[in-house]
């Protein structure tokens, strides 16, 4: 028999972009119902969230991040849904930092944080992205829309830091629901150590009835915290980061911008997307994707996985947020929560 070659060097697509971050969303599942990723009209009725035995288990997810690795990847995050909500996750952190050189991170919205965050340091996380997009009250509860209190996620937020995580945390910007109260999120956070970034409201999904007048783009964001508080800007930490990165000239510290809408960055989009059963999506606004969890289950060995994902990588090109438009905002696409932030 003649030996099946693999070829195991960094792929890159049709743009030439590498595959450096791979997200693993872990569930479709969320305790928050945020009115702009899962608005509870439509998920607390009509919305089949995914049976167990259709996730991918964490040996599976073990073994394709290690095929991914091989290809290029230098990152793992872990994402949902909300990730803590996936019964023993500190398992699979523990199994992956084993298991690969990755740096391994999750992104979360904070509420289980204060219960797990010793048990995923001790497992090997890196660090962690906490999703909180208002530190007042009535805000807060209205955009989760299940009531949970900024208290809460804050306790969260010190005991992973005091457990050693360094910590990010994400706001999503809506024009006049949260945007009047950037200045005292940038006001709590800074002196913290924790890296506050602000992101432009997306049109992820089909459910959350995006408008473009409901973007404040990061460029006004950017003039907002600097009347208040002075900001310059910082070099990038590597080449396709997503946020743009400034400091506080008073030296308070790190804040940044994410402005996918308005300044798309998918010419350097590194990141491959694996939903909570097993799809490869190379887009957060794809539609179609490779089901991983039928070649898995069908017996494949790491190389024809390996021999897959190389060759639907190299096939990639898209570049959805560079030619969003009215006309593209309507196409279906799949849930944020679905696919992983
Ligand atoms: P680090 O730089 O490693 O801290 O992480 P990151 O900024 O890549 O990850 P994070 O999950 O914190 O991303 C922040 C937010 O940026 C996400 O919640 C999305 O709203 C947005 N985002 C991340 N990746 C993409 C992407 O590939 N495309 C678009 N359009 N938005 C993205
Ligand atoms: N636009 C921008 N960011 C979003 N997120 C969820 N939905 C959207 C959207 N429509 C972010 C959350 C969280 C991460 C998981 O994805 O705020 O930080
Ligand atoms: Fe849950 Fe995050 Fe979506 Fe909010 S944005 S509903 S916390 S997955
Ligand atoms: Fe990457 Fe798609 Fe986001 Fe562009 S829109 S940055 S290609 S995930």
């Amino acid at each position: 028999m003649i030996p099946v070659v693999v070829d195991t060097r960094a792929v890159t697509d049709a743009m030439r972009r590498p595959v450096r971050d791979l997200r693993v969303s872990v569930t479709d599942r969320c305790n928050f119902r945020c009115r702009y990723c899962m608005p509870a009209e439509i998920f607390n009725r009509e919305y089949e969230f995914l049976k167990r035995d259709l996730l991918l288990s964490f040996e599976e997810i073990v073994i394709l991040a290690r095929a991914f690795e091989s290809l290029g990847v230098q990152k793992i995050r872990l994402t949902g849904g909300e990730p803590l909500l996936r019964k023993g996750i500190e398992q699979l952190v523990a199994m992956l930092a084993g298991a690969t050189g990755c740096e391994v991170t999750l992104t979360t919205n904070g509420s289980l944080l204060a219960r797990k965050a010793e048990a995923l340091a001790s497992a090997g996380l890196a660090r962690v992205t906490v999703s909180l997009d208002s530190v007042d009250e009535a805000t807060f509860m209205a955009m989760n829309d299940v009531g949970f209190p900024v208290a809460s996620v804050l306790s969260g937020i010190e005991v992973a830091s005091r457990a050693g995580l360094p910590v990010k945390v994400n706001a999503v910007v809506k024009r006049g629901v949260n945007d009047s109260g950037v200045v005292d999120m940038a006001r709590h956070f800074r002196g913290t150590g924790h890296i506050l970034r602000f992101i432009e409201y997306m049109d992820v999904g089909a459910t959350n009835g995006w408008r473009m007048d409901d973007v404040v783009p990061a460029a006004e964001l950017v003039r907002t915290i600097d009347a208040e508080f002075p900001i310059e800007p910082v070099a990038p930490n590597y080449r396709g980061e997503v946020a743009t990165r400034w400091r506080y000239v008073d030296g308070a510290g790190e804040i940044g911008f994410i402005a996918s809408v308005t300044q798309p960055f998918c010419a350097t989009c590194t990141r491959a997307r694996i939903s909570a059963e097993g799809m490869l999506y190379t887009c957060l606004f794809a539609f179609t994707g490779t089901d991983f969890r039928r070649i898995l289950r069908s017996g494949a060995g790491q190389k024809e996985l390996i021999r897959t994902i190389r060759r639907v990588w190299k096939a990639r090109d898209d570049r959805y947020s560079e030619i969003r438009s009215e006309a593209t905002v309507d196409i279906p696409k799949i849930e944020m929560s679905y696919i992983g932030g």
